[in-house]
C-alpha cells in the first residue's frame, strides 16, 4: 500500500517515533538533542540522532546519520524525513534542518520529497526540499557549467 505524507497514522507513527528517540543522542557539548524519521516509499524507517565529539568538527547531525544508514543499506526512495529536537531533549520549538543536511537531500531526494518539522504528533509544519534550499547546487549544476565552459 503507498503511503502517503497525509496519512495521518503513519506520519503521526514517525512523529512519535523520533519524539520517543530523541533521548539516544549523544551531545554533552550542545545539550541539545535531535532526532530524525527517515521514510522510505515503500515503508521502510530509518532512525538517526546527532553525536557529538569534543573534536566539535566531527559532530553528525541526526538527518546525515538517517541518511547514510539507509543509502549504505541500499535504500534511496525517500518519501519524508520528520525532524524533532530541542534542548535537553525538550521538544519547545521547531528544529530545522542545517544547511549541509539539506545539501545531502538534495543529492538524495526527488521532488516530491517532504521535510516534517514536528513539535508533537499534531503540531508539524511540512516543506518542499526547494523550498528550503532554493537555488540548489547539484550535478545539474556542474554540467551548465562545464557546457558553458565549453561554449
Ligand atoms: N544538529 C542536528 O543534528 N541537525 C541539524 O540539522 C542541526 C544541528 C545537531 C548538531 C549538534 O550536535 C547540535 O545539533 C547543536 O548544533
Amino acid at each position: 500500500m503507498k503511503r502517503e505524507i497525509g496519512d495521518e497514522c503513519s506520519l503521526e507513527k514517525a512523529i512519535e517515533t523520533a519524539i520517543n528517540n530523541v533521548g539516544n543522542s549523544y551531545a554533552p557539548y550542545s545539550d541539545f538533542y535531535v532526532s530524525a524519521v527517515l521514510v522510505t516509499k515503500s515503508g521502510k524507517v530509518y532512525l538517526g540522532n546527532n553525536i557529538e565529539n569534543a573534536s566539535y568538527s566531527l559532530t553528525i547531525c541526526a538527518e546525515r546519520n538517517a541518511f547514510f544508514t539507509a543509502v549504505r543499506e541500499g535504500n534511496r526512495d525517500f518519501d519524508y524525513i520528520v525532524i524533532v529536537g530541542g534542548k535537553e531533549g525538550n521538544i519547545t520549538d521547531y528544529c530545522p534542518p542545517c544547511g549541509a543536511c539539506r545539501q545531502v537531500m538534495q543529492e538524495f531526494c526527488e521532488e516530491g520529497f517532504r521535510i516534517v518539522l514536528a513539535k508533537s504528533i499534531n503540531e508539524y509544519k511540512v516543506y518542499t526540499l526547494k523550498e528550503l534550499l532554493p537555488l540548489a547546487f547539484s550535478e545539474d549544476s556542474m554540467a551548465e557549467i562545464t557546457t558553458e565552459r565549453k561554449n
